[in-house]
């Protein structure tokens, strides 16, 4: 970096900037943090430099910036939306969920969320104001690494209605719709009673949306149920099942499918299902089945999940 006469510094090239600006952070005392910005910084200029971003360009990213805040609200996220369509999200809990294998895989926590969620009794029904989806039992159980029943574990179970919104989305309703919490029984099993869940787009009236057209991607996420699997003594695991016979299982918006998380909703004409019978549910309807596998609390090298509390209370939505 060459000094001029009065022997200040003088940047002649991008790269003199990207050094000195990499030289100041190098003071930050904290090691984590200093790791971190000094691979930001690394990774911005060399992505600044490889698109020779122009300073138009760059100036409608500022805007994108200022209107994915402008957006957000208690309600919605726009940030989350971003990292999840860009594949950041997915990458993090691939990083920091890693599970030993036979453990449940996570995915996504998603903005839909929300604390309140009722406690429901085994074969409860969230899906209680839903009338046009197809009635849906799933089952299964909750079991260790080595196939043991976790008895008393805590199944927090949020889905989209079948008009392909959320509670949160949905004008027409004031109260908590699709959400509930059931609980394990001495075997592990739990029971809950829903709808087939359906396919739906993620918010695009915003910058990610726009992105999303400007790219000529869809911003469909196949057919899901979201659960936070939790118990005394195991790490949590935040995860979704899907419905196998989804189209769009392979393009998910927000690159969340794994393999495992797949499961099979089977029609059932008659009335052979001894809990649909004493739930009172008329043919057809579908069953599902889904065992979750925990991991014992400690056994991750980075034991860093944040329960849907903390995330929420991050995000200035608690309630
Ligand atoms: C969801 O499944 O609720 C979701 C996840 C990521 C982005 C948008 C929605
Ligand atoms: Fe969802």
């Amino acid at each position: 970096m060459p000094e001029s006469q009065n022997g200040s510094r003088q940047h002649t090239t991008a790269d003199d900037i990207t050094a000195e600006v990499l030289a100041r952070f190098a003071e930050t005392s904290d090691p984590r943090l200093r790791e971190i910005m000094l691979g930001l910084i690394r990774h911005l200029h060399a992505f600044v430099k490889e698109v020779r971003l122009s300073e138009a360009e760059w100036f409608q990213a500022i805007e994108i910036l200022t209107a994915a805040g402008k957006i957000s609200s208690d309600k919605r996220q726009e940030f989350i939306l971003f990292s999840d369509t860009l594949g950041v999200s997915m990458v993090v809990d691939l990083i920091d969920h890693g599970k030993p294998p036979g453990a449940t895989e996570s995915t996504v926590f998603g903005p839909f969320h929300r604390l309140g969620a009722p406690d429901m009794p085994p074969g409860g029904n969230i899906a209680f104001l839903d009338k046009t989806g197809k009635p849906a039992l799933v089952r299964g159980r909750v079991l260790d690494l080595h196939g043991e029943p976790v008895a008393g574990a805590l199944l927090d179970v949020w889905q989209a209605q079948t008009n392909g919104l959320y509670d949160s989305q949905d004008k027409a309703l004031q109260e908590l719709h699709m959400r509930g919490k059931f609980h394990t029984d001495a075997d592990g099993n739990y029971l809950l009673r829903t709808v087939v869940p359906v396919h739906y787009p993620i918010p695009s009236d915003g910058p990610v949306g726009q992105m999303l057209k400007a790219a000529g991607r869809h911003p469909w996420r196949p057919a899901h149920i979201h659960f936070v699997v939790s118990a005394e003594g195991y790490e949590p695991v935040t995860t979704h099942i899907f419905d196998r016979r989804d189209p769009y299982l392979e393009s998910d918006a927000v690159f969340a499918v794994k393999e495992s998380l797949i499961c099979d909703f089977v029609r059932h004409d008659d009335a052979d299902d001894p809990e649909a019978k004493r739930l009172g549910i008329e043919p057809p309807f579908y069953t599902a089945r889904f065992d979750f596998h925990l991991t014992p609390a400690g056994i991750e090298t980075r034991s860093t999940a944040m329960d849907a509390q903390q995330r929420l209370a991050a995000l200035g939505a608690a309630e």
